[in-house]
């Protein structure tokens, strides 16, 4: 593919690179993520120790009822710690995680089911299965993106409830190999096309608001903390995400371009 045609396609935010890809290219895709984030050794096994449960919490959980949930899966959960914040609601975890080396035994006293994806994005799951499903900075690790939302759609129950968190900025020239601290195939998915695809999937967004801006790593740097495990550093991130939203673009070409919300928050429900 040409360079030009590549950057109006698929650079612009357009289109998303690798939604359309046949199975022969889905499969390279999915071998080299498979173990890619478990080797770039950023994730602690000890899910106590998750970074994020202020931002979750903030951004996600608190719009959730306040009921039980019978059946929860974790797309890409790793070991789990992304469940904590309501694990007292849930009876029966499931994971869907490729990596043989981000896995708990159990959270807490709750026992937790692992399984395997497979490169085509079906899940071994009967449809309308789970009441709660959450999916946190996964979807970006995978190429047929719209396929695996539609699962999700089709594996939760009515009335059942999704939350998404995803990277929806480029994440540089996924063509570069100079992308440090990134696995090889990993890239943003470009909000309008998020918010496409999980409308496609039969699910209703209750909300969906940018978050994850620049300046907020940046601040947490300073001050030596992290801004995502208390509510306070995600009220901060919120307001810093609404201060830049008009700053927005999926591929950003200087420093300025770069200083705006990073990630969308999704909330949606399968409709009854
Ligand atoms: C950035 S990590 C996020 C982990 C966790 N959700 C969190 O928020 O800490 C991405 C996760 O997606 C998993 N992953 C990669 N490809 C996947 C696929 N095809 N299906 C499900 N999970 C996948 C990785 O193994 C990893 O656990």
């Amino acid at each position: 593919m040409r360079t030009d045609e590549f950057a109006e396609r698929y650079l612009s935010g357009l289109e998303l690179w690798g939604d359309d890809f046949g199975p022969a290219q889905i499969e390279e895709w999915f071998a080299d993520e498979r173990e890619a984030y478990a080797n770039l050794g950023a994730a602690s096994s000890d899910s106590e120790a998750y970074g994020y449960s202020g931002f979750n919490r903030q951004y996600g959980f608190r719009y959730l009822p306040d009921r039980r949930f019978r059946r929860a899966l974790g797309v890409g959960s790793a070991f789990g710690g992304e469940f904590l914040p309501v694990l007292d609601r849930i009876d029966d975890i499931t994971i869907l995680e490729p990596s043989a080396h981000l896995r708990s035994a159990a959270l807490r006293s709750t026992p937790v089911r692992y399984e395997d994806p497979v490169p085509s994005g079906d899940m071994p799951f009967d449809d309308r299965s789970f009441d709660l499903v959450l999916c946190f900075g996964v979807l970006h690790h995978i190429p047929n993106v719209s396929k695996v939302v539609r699962e999700i759609g089709r594996v939760t129950a009515p009335g059942g409830w999704v939350l998404l968190c995803e990277p929806v900025v480029s994440m540089g020239d996924w063509r570069s190999a100079d992308r440090p601290g990134l696995t090889r195939r990993e890239r943003g998915i470009p909000r309008h096309l998020l918010e496409r695809a999980v409308g496609d999937a039969g699910l209703s967004i209750r909300s969906s608001l940018f978050c994850a801006a620049t300046p907020t790593s940046r601040i947490g740097r300073l001050l030596r903390c992290n801004m995502y495990a208390n509510r306070i550093g995600a009220v901060v991130d919120r307001a810093l995400a609404l201060a830049t939203a008009w700053n927005y673009r999926y591929h950003p070409t200087s420093a300025w371009q770069k200083l705006r919300p990073s990630s969308v928050f999704i909330v949606a429900q399968r409709p009854r």
